[in-house]
């Protein structure tokens, strides 16, 4: 059995709820890579993008992920949707543990996050085109980056949970 549950997914795919949940169900600790960094900057996500910008953050997130693996073991942890697309996060994530893409679909994406101020990336106009791209260029790399893909658009968190306690 791997050390830890990893959950990697686009913005609004239930990584957060369904961490919640598994860390409830397994009895694990429950870390997020969003507010561990938010925690050890002492602002917020959208803060960092204003001000620093999105390359600053993404060092952050590399660094985060760099020194969670030195000591991390019976975790779930929900990573911020950004976090595996560079190569070397992704191939830390699955030596950390079991791997799980929590797909959605774009209309999903944009139905949950109708109104959401915290996602820098999902700002302004043509929100519904930000999510087209982003989703057609990260879709293949979740799916190389995991172990186990699940499609969750329609599944209640029950089947969810079952499915990856199953493959675990
Ligand atoms: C991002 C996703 C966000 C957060 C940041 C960037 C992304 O986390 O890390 O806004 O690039 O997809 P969630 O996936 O938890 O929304």
């Amino acid at each position: 059995m791997k050390k830890n549950i990893i959950l990697i997914g686009f913005m609004g795919c239930g990584k957060s709820s369904v961490g919640e949940l598994l860390h409830k169900a397994f009895a694990y600790t429950f870390i997020d890579t969003d507010q561990t960094i938010e925690k050890d900057s002492g602002t917020t996500i959208r803060d960092i993008f204003a001000q620093k910008g999105e390359a600053y953050f993404r060092e952050l997130e590399t660094k985060t992920i760099e020194k969670m693996a030195e000591s991390t073991e019976h975790a779930v942890i929900s990573t911020g949707g950004g976090l595996p697309l560079r190569e070397c996060n992704a191939k830390i994530l699955k030596e950390m543990g079991f791997v799980v893409y929590l797909r959605v679909k774009g209309e999903t994406v944009l139905k949950r996050l109708e109104g959401d101020i915290t996602r820098p990336l999902l700002q302004g106009d043509n929100v519904e085109e930000k999510v087209k791209s982003l989703m057609e260029y990260r879709d293949p790399i979740y799916e190389v980056s995991a172990h186990l893909v699940l499609d969750v658009d329609d599944k209640d968190f029950d089947s969810i949970i079952d499915e990856i306690k199953r493959n675990y």
